[in-house]
This record gives C-alpha cells, structure tokens and sequence, in this order.
C-alpha cells in the first residue's frame, strides 16, 4: 500500500510519499480500506517532534480515517466485510491506504453520510460535542464564546452551540473567517485581531461575561478570557493552537466564581465508551436532521498530504480539510 511516512523526526515537508507494507490484523483487530482522513493541528506537531506522544519511527501520522473493512480477525464478531465505519487511530497511522484497528473502537458510519463527511466529523465535532455537552454543561439560553471559531473544532462548537440553544458569540482573526463562523449560524462575531476581545464580550453579554467559553487558542487569548467569565461561567481548555500554554492565577476563578474544566476527547472516548457511543448517536441524529454539518474546507490526494498539513498549521483553515488516498480521487 502507499503512505505518507516520517522516516525521522523533523520537518513537515520531509514526509516521504511511498510503499509500506500492508498491515496485518491479530485476532482481535479489523482491517480497513481507508477512504478519507481527517487532517488535524497536531498532525504537524506529531511529525516535528513536538507532540505528546512520540511513535518509533518510520511511522504514518495521522489519527483519525473513514473506511470499509476489508479484513477481519479470527475473534472478531462485531463488524463483516464491508462495513463502513469513521475511527481515531490510537497508534497513529491513518495517512496510508490501509488501517489495522482494534475491533472495539470504531464507530459504525450510517449509511445516510458519505464517506468524505464522515473523514470530517469525528474527531472536531465529537471533541465540541463532548467538551460543550459533559465539560461544558451548556444549556439552552446561556452565552458561548468560541475561539478559533473558523477552524475545524471551532465551527463544530459553533454549529452545537446553536443546536443546544445557546446565544454564540464566534471569536476569529479575520473578518472573512467571521463571515463564516457566521454562516454556521454564530450570533455574534468578534475579530480579535481589530477589537479588544475583554470589552467585546462585556459588551455582548450585558457586562456579566460568558457563561461557557470553548477554548482551542490558549495563549494571551486564554489570558484575556479568563477575565471575562460569568458568575458560575466555565473554561474548557480544548488546546493551544497559539503555541503558548497558558497559566491561571487562581484566585480569578475564586474572585468571579467559575471553573476551568479540561477537555480530552479521545480519552474520553476510551474512558467512557457508553457516554461516547450516546454522544456519537445524538451528532448523526443531528446530522441527519441538518442541525450540525461538518463543513469541509478542501480534500487533498495522499501524495499531497503534506501540503494538507501546512494548510491547517498556517492558519488558513475554515472547516475541515480531508485526505483521500489517491485512487478515491475522480
Ligand atoms: N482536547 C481535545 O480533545 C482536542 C481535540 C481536537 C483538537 N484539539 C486541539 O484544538 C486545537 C484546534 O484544533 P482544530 O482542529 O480546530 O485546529 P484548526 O482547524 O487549525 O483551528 C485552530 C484555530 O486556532 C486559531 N489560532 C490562533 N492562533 C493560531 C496559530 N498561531 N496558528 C494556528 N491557528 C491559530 C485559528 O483561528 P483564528 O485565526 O481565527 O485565530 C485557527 O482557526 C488544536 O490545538 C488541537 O490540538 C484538542
């Protein structure tokens, strides 16, 4: 099979796009035909090193697929031949035309989703899902503000926000990314990047500050947020796209009586499989019912995926961008 693989820690642009053996399923794993990948922030960090986890190389990055099962392992019981289904990739290795994957974690993809949205939902919209609806608590009514509300993440939290029925703020670096967030159906759009972004939620929230904010930048915009919650308000960290983690002085959160909650999906999805499973069920009913869409920026062949990462890490993401391997591409 071909794949695009890190040989040696380093640059992006060192990905070599080449043959790799095809992996073999144990007993109690899948193999799948991949169809789409879903291009990630830390897709880039994971190759440079920079990233949490640090994989033997040579290796192919990449954490999340849609595909068919092409191949199961003598105990496997819960998936046939054919079957389409969307999956992290706990071991990494999704920018590559075939996929072993424990049987066990996988999601079925319905049939009404064709398999470049499901490349596209999981991993932003199941993390904005998890972060706004267990961490978050968002109730219809109260006031979101989301960050980096453009992005892939971003525009998921966006699009829940209003499914739950909460007033959005969207808070984005340009106003061609607010003019999007706006179209999946933000209220109110803030450009960080002209206004200061304290009087701007002030302003819209009456002087109380938010009730949630979904946080993916960290940073100075981490800092400025923390002094604009509400009574009972809550911070999800969700990440740090600005490169800098942020830290608290935690009397702020005594002074204005909020907390900060931590967000991480794909633990949660391994920690919780019942809640997530449930979580999975209400997005595709969403889906289904036009509620949430996942919004896909643009789709780049596997022989190119390397220009699909430097897209996402320079900013210039609105939605999600996918990977297809070559031969899926008409
Ligand atoms: N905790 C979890 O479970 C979880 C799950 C998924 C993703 N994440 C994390 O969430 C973050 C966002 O993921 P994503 O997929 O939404 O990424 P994305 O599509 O690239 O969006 C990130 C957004 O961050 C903003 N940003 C601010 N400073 C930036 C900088 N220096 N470089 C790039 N972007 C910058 C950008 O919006 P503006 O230009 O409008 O500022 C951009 O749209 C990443 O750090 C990722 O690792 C965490």
């Amino acid at each position: 099979m071909k794949a695009l693989v890190c040989e040696a820690y380093g640059e992006v642009d060192d990905l070599n796009y080449r043959e790799m053996e095809d992996p073999v399923p144990g007993p109690d794993d899948i193999l799948v035909a991949v169809k789409g990948i879903g291009v990630n922030f830390p897709d880039g960090l994971l190759v440079e090193g920079k990233y949490q986890f640090q994989p033997e190389c040579p290796f192919a990055p990449g954490s999340e697929i849609c595909g068919d099962v092409i191949g199961l392992g003598s105990n496997v019981s819960n998936w046939a031949i054919g079957d389409r289904l969307i999956s992290l990739t706990p071991n990494f290795g999704a920018y590559a035309e075939k996929i072993v994957l424990p049987a066990a974690i996988p999601t079925p993809l319905p049939d009404f989703m064709p398999h470049d949205l499901g490349a596209a939902l999981l991993g932003a919209t199941g993390t904005a899902h998890h972060a706004l609806r267990q961490r978050g608590q968002l109730k219809a009514g109260e006031t979101l503000v989301v960050l980096g509300a453009a992005g892939g993440t971003g525009t998921a939290a966006v699009q829940i926000g209003k499914a739950i029925g909460a007033k959005v703020i969207a808070v984005c670096s340009s106003d061609e990314k607010l003019a999007f967030a706006k179209e999946q159906g933000a209220d109110i759009g803030i450009n960080y990047a002209k206004e200061d972004l304290k009087a701007a939620i002030k302003k819209h929230t009456d002087g109380r500050g938010a009730d949630v904010v979904y946080d993916v930048v960290g940073g100075d915009a981490f800092d400025i947020c923390s002094r604009a919650m509400a009574w009972n308000g809550r911070l999800l960290i969700v990440g740090f796209a600005s490169g800098r983690i942020p830290e608290l002085p935690v009397n702020l959160t005594l002074v204005k009586g909020y907390s900060v909650v931590g967000v991480f999906w794909g633990q949660f999805s391994q920690n919780e499989p019942e809640v997530h499973a449930a979580n999975m069920r209400e997005l595709f009913a969403w889906v289904k019912d036009g509620k949430v869409t996942p919004v896909i920026d643009s789709i780049y062949p596997l022989s190119k995926g390397i220009d699909a990462i430097k897209y996402v890490t320079g900013r210039h993401v609105m939605g999600k961008v996918i990977i297809k391997p070559d031969e899926e591409i008409s």
